[in-house]
């Protein structure tokens, strides 16, 4: 019977991030494919998509790019608003386990309970970010937020070759 927590299941979803990363032409492609996989992959990770900084954007914004989920009506987050914000402005990765117990977050599904938001760094600077909600409370275990983070440090390795 599968466990809630199967630390092989998130070393083959790592492995399978490695190919992608070793195969993508580009960046972009990399985050849809990391989206695709991450949403398939992980039955808990319900909504999966990046945001990234809009160049030039003053005062900065974050722009949705790929995801995996339902529509969302967030595609523009100024960096004072929301978990997506709250993780853009600090260049920490943040983790929700209850989102209606947090006053900064901004619902894009009834049926989220969690989130978790990991930074995506090139070159020093904070990119854009890695936003996962699921319709699980406490989704986001510590395996989960290292597979979250490996993905994410991906992307920023790859921002960095363009
Ligand atoms: N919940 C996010 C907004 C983005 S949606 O999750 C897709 C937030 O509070 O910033």
């Amino acid at each position: 019977m599968a466990t809630l927590f199967n630390p092989h299941k998130l070393d083959q979803v790592r492995k399978a991030a490695d190919k992608l990363s070793s195969e993508s032409r580009s960046a972009d492609e990399l985050m849809e494919g990391i989206t695709v996989l991450l949403n398939k992959e992980m039955l808990k990770y319900n909504w999966v998509g990046f945001y990234m900084m809009e160049p030039g954007a003053n005062p900065p914004v974050l722009v949705l790019g790929h995801y995996q989920g339902a529509m969302t009506p967030h595609t523009r987050i100024p960096l004072n608003q929301g978990i997506c914000g709250a993780a853009a402005s600090s260049g920490k990765t943040v983790v929700v386990d209850d989102v209606k117990k947090d006053q900064r977050y901004l619902a894009c599904s009834l049926e989220t309970k969690s989130e978790i938001v990991v930074p995506v760094f090139a070159h020093g600077q904070v990119a854009g970010e890695l936003d996962i909600d699921s319709h699980f409370a406490a989704a986001f275990a510590h395996g989960d937020r290292e597979l979250v983070e490996y993905c994410a440090q991906l992307v920023g390795k790859r921002l960095e070759k363009e």
